[in-house]
């Protein structure tokens, strides 16, 4: 944790669920979270097409809705496409950017994810920028360059003006039940808040490092405690309420 910055606890539902079951989700994280605040703010990301109605489901409530991509222009002739400025419209208010699983699936680039970056911020959106070493680069001692690279590469300059999240993710972790230990995740993560210091002045302090990578109920206490780790982006334990409130409840 970092002195005087409330964590986020962010779920990440990926490709997951019918409308249903979102909705029940929805209905399960907003209730645990009035009757037992937890010390950090919420924020829950379905897919594009749920978006509207988990944001209509946990307004006025202490959960946020956020998505999982946008596209990098304001609007036009992109099939498919999702730009930032509907996703403020459907009552989303982050976004996650660079995810591991986007650059693998889509080929997206530091400069590509450094292009929606500025247009969330532009919509009005808290980007959440991903970064994380694979597992051959971590076995090759390149962890630290490759994530200080996708920093210099991803981050625009509004990004600390606009409250900017990164998350750490190291990609062999996510849904493995793999963790770095303890002292790895505060080595990055203090080298995170280097850069973010370096680039942003006094307001790289006190942005969010989310950690991402098999974050779960047993093991949330001891990495949401680790220096400069301000909550977790959660995968498949945020798709069960329980898990996903326990993991907020230890922050
Ligand atoms: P996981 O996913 O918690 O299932 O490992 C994390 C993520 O990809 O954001």
């Amino acid at each position: 944790m970092t002195p005087n910055v409330r964590p986020l606890i962010a779920g990440n539902w990926k490709m997951h669920g019918s409308l249903a079951e979102a909705a029940a989700l929805s209905g399960a994280v907003a209730s645990g979270a009035a009757s037992a605040p937890p010390a950090a703010d919420l924020l829950v990301c379905p897919t594009f097409l749920h978006v509207a109605s988990v944001a209509a489901a946990m307004k006025g409530g202490a959960v946020a809705v956020g998505a999982q991509d946008c596209h990098a222009n304001a609007k036009g002739a992109h099939t498919g496409d999702i730009s930032a400025a509907m996703l403020a419209d459907a009552g989303a208010t982050f976004v996650i950017l660079g995810h591991s699983e986007r650059r693998a699936d889509h080929g997206e680039t530091d400069a590509v994810v450094k292009a929606k970056t500025e247009a969330a911020i532009g919509a009005g959106l808290t980007p959440i920028v991903c970064v994380g070493e694979t597992e051959a680069e971590r076995r090759g001692g390149q962890a630290e360059s490759v994530v200080a690279g996708q920093l210099a590469g991803s981050l625009p300059e509004g990004f600390a003006a606009a409250g900017g999240v990164i998350a750490y993710e190291p990609v062999w972790a996510i849904g493995t039940g793999l963790v770095p230990s303890e002292a790895d995740i505060a080595a990055i993560h203090g080298m995170i808040r280097e850069k973010l210091v370096a680039a942003f002045g006094e307001a790289g302090k006190t942005l969010r490092v989310l950690y991402g990578g098999s974050v779960k109920p047993n093991n949330a206490k001891a990495i949401l405690a680790l220096p400069n780790v301000d909550g977790a982006l959660v995968g498949g334990a945020s798709l069960k309420a329980e898990d996903f409130l326990a993991i907020a409840a230890a922050a």
